[in-house]
């Protein structure tokens, strides 16, 4: 599939439009590899068709299926680890002393692997108290995967320990593990586009934002972390991803170090 320059610049302001995502120059061949399928699947035979297709009224539900093929989901189980034992050694047994009701959300959450990640360290301390974990996605693809909880063999070699394996899932064939009923049903799964502030899922105590800003221009990082800020109780934590910060243009919060990253927290 041939893309002119101008379908390109077309597709790349039609993206950013509806998701944030910032596509670079000739990232051509992404959108080629990425879109190619659906593009046999609608019968059309170029992307300036494509693009005429859902710039239209009738295009809503392809527009919808472009993005989340445009979406890069890559995830795994308790990445960058720190954020993890951070929340379960410090941030916890803190708002233990104030609460018994904890909110914690977990925007851009691809297909479950960081809220359940959450959720298996609240799951070890937090017995007297209730948690509620709200966990949100542009794409409904991988909403669906994480609400299943099943995964491969191969993904749960990303990171998944031995001894929680055993523990919070559930062997069903040969390559498929599922996350159990009890832990599932502690993560609200629900669509959420980050560029549509204000949220109104009311304030949390904690946010875990991650590896999603980096593909956002630095005016939609300021739009989004000001909005997530704005969702922020007072004293809350905001753990953005490893190679990820603030925008100078965005509202400012204190940075404490929890080697070898760090979150920002919002003034008590
Ligand atoms: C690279 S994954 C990060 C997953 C997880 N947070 C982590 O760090 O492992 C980025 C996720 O952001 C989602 N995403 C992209 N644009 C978004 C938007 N505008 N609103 C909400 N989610 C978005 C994608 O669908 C994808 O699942």
């Amino acid at each position: 599939m041939e893309i002119s320059l101008t379908d390109y610049e077309r597709f790349k302001a039609i993206l950013e439009k509806q998701s944030g995502i910032l596509l670079g120059d000739n990232k051509q061949y992404l959108v080629v590899s990425r879109l190619n399928g659906l593009l046999q699947e609608s019968n059309l035979t170029s992307l300036s068709e494509l693009i005429n297709k859902i710039a239209s009224p009738s295009g809503s539900v392809l527009l919808k299926q472009v993005v989340d093929k445009m979406t890069t989901n890559e995830t795994l189980w308790f990445r960058d680890r720190y954020p993890f034992d951070y929340l379960k050694n410090t941030i916890i047994p803190e708002l233990r002393r104030t609460t018994n009701r904890i909110r914690i959300w977990c925007a851009a959450c691809s297909t479950g692997q960081e809220p359940y990640s959450i959720t298996m360290q609240l799951e070890e301390i937090s017995a007297l108290i209730q948690t509620e974990i709200v966990a949100t996605d542009l794409s409904e693809r991988v909403l669906d995967k994480a609400r299943q909880g099943i995964y491969q063999k191969i993904e749960l070699n990303r990171g998944m320990p031995a001894d929680k394996l055993r523990r919070y899932f559930q062997d069903l064939n040969e390559t498929d593990w599922q996350v159990n009923e009890r832990l599932r049903s502690k993560v609200r799964f629900q669509p959420l586009n980050l560029l549509s502030t204000p949220y109104g899922f009311g304030k949390f105590d904690v946010i875990f934002c991650r590896n999603v800003l980096i593909y956002f221009s630095n005016e939609n990082k300021t739009k989004v972390i000001n909005g997530l800020i704005d969702s922020l109780k007072p004293g809350g934590y905001l753990f953005l991803g490893a190679s990820e910060s603030l925008t100078r243009d965005s509202q400012t919060l204190k940075m404490v170090r929890c080697n070898p990253g760090l979150v920002y927290q919002k003034e008590g």
